[in-house]
């Protein structure tokens, strides 16, 4: 029976996912593959802490050049997160002619191009299920199992910490730092956990996912950016009684030419087909030209469904190797780029229906006041909720809107919020429709 070599760099969440993955299920990895997949070392800075997963213990070393340099080992699989180096071993076994399977979305997202570029001069896979939406296969859905369709729009929930604590706060009405602290102890938050809440690990995916769906390298700059972090109980409330609940979404969308990319907190529909993509699940929805519409649904974080995840790729190049051959599809999965350029639709262009919370004074007149303004801006107004007299005499007046172009809605808001009678600056969420599902 041939075997593949793995070195495991990052023995931790993800780390003791994969390496559970192969010990359970190691007799039917060896049949689908027809090679043995054999786990030759692992390196983490802390060798000592119990992973629960058995493994032999010489395996295990604190250097992980022993990997890089090994001239046995086929695949280097990167799972200690970060970015200069985990690239800088990266780099290193590629340049050794190692393949490279790796979970890091920020590295592929921040670096994808120059990693691609690499691997294409070197020979080698690089491959990256797990650094989207965990256990759901969309990397592969979307280079292979769709690669015959123009994608039209992305619109996903891809990140499990943030749907986690939304769902929570919710669900439960438990506290924000609550949910986070309990999204951190089942090993889905990053090890920096800004990264979830500020809407950066969804935008690294989006990147991933817009980079495979179009076949150019998206760049994360590009993808506007929003966190959970402004969400408020009062919010989740309101969103309710208008029969909507807020979740952070990747919205990628091809308009006339040219691509909106944006990752904020919006009002779903209750509906709506991602209204119960609940707790750590993810979801993607892909629209093909010839397929219409798409749902990929599963866990989006955790050590089993990313472990899975991991496998899969390791998988993947070890059938590739048992055949002789490697990089049958490449990892942006356009061979050459595509005849077509999509441009970047800026931020203040997208038409999309809002949701507004403004606080005022409640006396007379206010209302009008800030419908004037809007209606002056294009802005017309889908239903309004007043509520009576809440603290410091200030009331929250809720509204949401027909369709509107974001420029519009800045320079009214900016209006709105010089008036005397505006006690804090205006709430803003986009609202979307329902899908064609
Ligand atoms: P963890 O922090 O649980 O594991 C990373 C491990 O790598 C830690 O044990 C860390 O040690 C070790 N490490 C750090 N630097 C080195 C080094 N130089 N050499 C050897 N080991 C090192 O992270 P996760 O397993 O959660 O995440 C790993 C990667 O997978 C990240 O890129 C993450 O974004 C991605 N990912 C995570 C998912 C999840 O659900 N958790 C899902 C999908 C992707 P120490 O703790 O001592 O620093
Ligand atoms: N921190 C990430 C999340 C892990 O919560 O989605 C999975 O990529």
């Amino acid at each position: 029976m041939p075997q593949v070599k793995v070195g495991l760099i990052g023995f931790g969440t993800v780390g003791a996912g994969m390496v559970e993955v192969l010990i359970n299920n190691r007799q039917l990895i060896e049949d689908r593959v027809g090679a043995e997949i054999v786990l030759k070392k692992i390196a983490d800075l802390d060798i000592d802490s119990d992973r629960g997963v058995k493994i032999d213990t010489t395996f295990l070393t604190t250097d992980a050049m022993e990997i890089v340099n090994d001239p046995e080992i086929d695949i280097v699989v990167e799972l200690m997160g970060g970015c200069d180096q985990a690239m800088e071993y990266i780099l290193m076994a590629m340049e050794k002619g190692k393949h490279v399977v790796t979970a890091n979305k920020a590295l592929i997202a921040e670096y994808g191009k120059l990693l691609f570029e690499m691997a294409e001069r070197y020979g080698v896979d690089i491959a990256f299920e797990a650094s989207v939406a965990g256990g759901i296969p969309i990397i592969r859905v979307l280079k292979e199992g769709l690669a015959a369709n123009q994608i039209k729009a992305v619109l996903a929930i891809l990140n499990g910490t943030a749907n986690y604590i939304l769902t929570r706060m919710t669900g439960e009405g438990l506290s924000f730092d609550e949910a986070l602290s309990i999204a951190k102890r089942l090993g889905y938050a990053e090890a920096d956990p800004t990264l979830d809440i500020d809407g950066s690990d969804a935008a690294h995916k989006l990147t991933i996912v817009i980079s495979l769906a179009f076949g150019f390298p998206f760049k994360y700059e590009n993808v506007y950016k929003e966190g959970i972090d402004g969400v408020s109980p009062e919010d989740i409330r309101f969103a309710g009684e208008f029969g909507y609940c807020i979740k952070l979404l990747a919205i990628a969308r091809e308009v006339d030419g040219d691509i909106e990319a944006r990752v904020h907190p919006a009002f779903v529909p209750l509906d709506h087909i991602l209204a119960n993509v609940n707790e750590a699940y993810n979801a993607v929805y892909v629209e093909g030209d010839f397929t219409g519409p798409t749902l990929f649904y599963g866990l989006g974080a955790g050590r089993r469904p990313t472990g899975s995840a991991v496998v899969s790729d390791l998988i993947d190049i070890a059938r590739n190797q048992v055949k002789g051959i490697a990089r049958r599809v490449s990892p942006i999965s356009f061979a050459r780029p595509p005849a077509k350029e999509l441009s970047l639709r800026p931020m203040d262009q997208i038409v999309t229906d809002y949701y507004f919370r403004f606080s005022a004074v409640d006396s007379p007149g206010v209302l009008s006041k800030i419908s004037g303004i809007l209606g002056a801006n294009n802005i017309s107004i889908a239903s309004v909720i007043q509520k009576s007299r809440e603290t410091h005499g200030s009331v929250p007046i809720v509204m949401l809107t027909h369709e509107a172009k974001e420029s519009n809605v800045r320079k009214s808001l900016e209006l709105i919020d010089k008036l005397g009678i505006v006690t804090e600056k205006t709430v803003l969420f986009r609202v979307e429709k329902k899908t064609g599902i």
